[in-house]
């Protein structure tokens, strides 16, 4: 595309980050999306994909490297900071409370916002979410595996984030409920919301990106457009090679 480019919405330079300050996980990560678009994070189990969206909302330490929020370096900034800033991160495990109605899950979402802005900001995502609005009282923990999704998901979005990070939203979901899942933020995505997507589900994920970045031991090996990836080789060879480094190519 040429001429105007939308803004970046979200960036890394040089970002490296590990549980342990001796043992970086994420080495050296430069990676940047621009606002609207919707860029998927795949890679190999262990690859730190889990670990670099973490750092990134302010999860796990960063060493070194900056995490830009648009303009802002939210680097060393907390994660409540960071969602005043326009970041919401579902995480991968423990996204809801199960105990607790759907209701009430959405309410404890809404606290971060003005007492003023709370119901209008949750009839929205029921507006949104006609699976969740139909019984507000329903324990969380009685939902299936996609609805537990959504929730989550409603939960990020009640203080109307500029991007969205999901951790593998699809795991453990059936292939049928994996398309409503990616359908329902491909959806959101087009509403405006930038979203960053780790995927084990590639081909699902390539479907309805617009971008694909590929991690392999902390390290961005290869990125580019989902249209191309989907059939290119190198996406599994990357996946299958990532115990022979020597023989996966580089960028
Ligand atoms: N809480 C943790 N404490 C220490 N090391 C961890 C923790 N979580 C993950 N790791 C390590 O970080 C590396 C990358 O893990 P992760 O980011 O979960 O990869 P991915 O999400 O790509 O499967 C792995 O070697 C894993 O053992
Ligand atoms: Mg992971």
């Amino acid at each position: 595309m040429s001429g105007q480019q939308p803004p970046v919405a979200l960036s890394t330079r040089s970002l490296v980050a590990g549980y342990e300050r001796d043992l970086p996980i994420v080495r050296g990560v430069d990676f940047s999306i621009r606002a609207g678009e919707l860029v998927i994070v795949l890679g190999p189990n262990g690859a730190g994909k889990s670990t670099f969206v973490k750092a990134i909302a302010g999860l796990v330490p960063i060493h070194s490297g900056t995490v830009l929020l648009g303009d802002f370096d939210s680097t060393a900034v907390p994660t409540h900071e960071k969602i005043r800033h326009g970041l919401a991160f579902v995480p991968q495990t423990e996204n809801i409370f199960a105990t607790m109605s759907i209701h009430d899950n959405l309410l404890l979402a809404a606290n971060v916002l003005p007492k003023e802005k709370r119901s209008r900001r949750i009839a929205d995502l029921y507006a949104m979410f006609p699976d969740l609005a139909g019984r507000p009282s329903l324990r969380a923990g009685q939902l299936s595996g996609g609805q537990r999704q959504m929730l989550a998901v409603a939960r990020a979005l009640i203080v109307e984030p500029a991007v969205l990070i999901l951790d593998e939203p699809s795991a453990g979901l059936s292939p049928k409920i994996v398309q409503e899942v990616f359908a329902q933020l491909k959806a959101i995505n087009e509403a405006g919301v930038t979203i960053i997507l780790v995927e084990q589900n590639v081909k699902a994920a390539l479907a309805i990106a617009d971008r694909a970045v590929i991690l392999v031991e902390g390290q961005l090996r290869h990125e580019g457009p989902a249209a191309t990836l989907a059939n290119d080789p190198i996406v599994a060879e990357l996946y299958l090679g990532a115990r022979r480094s020597g023989e996966v190519p580089t960028p």
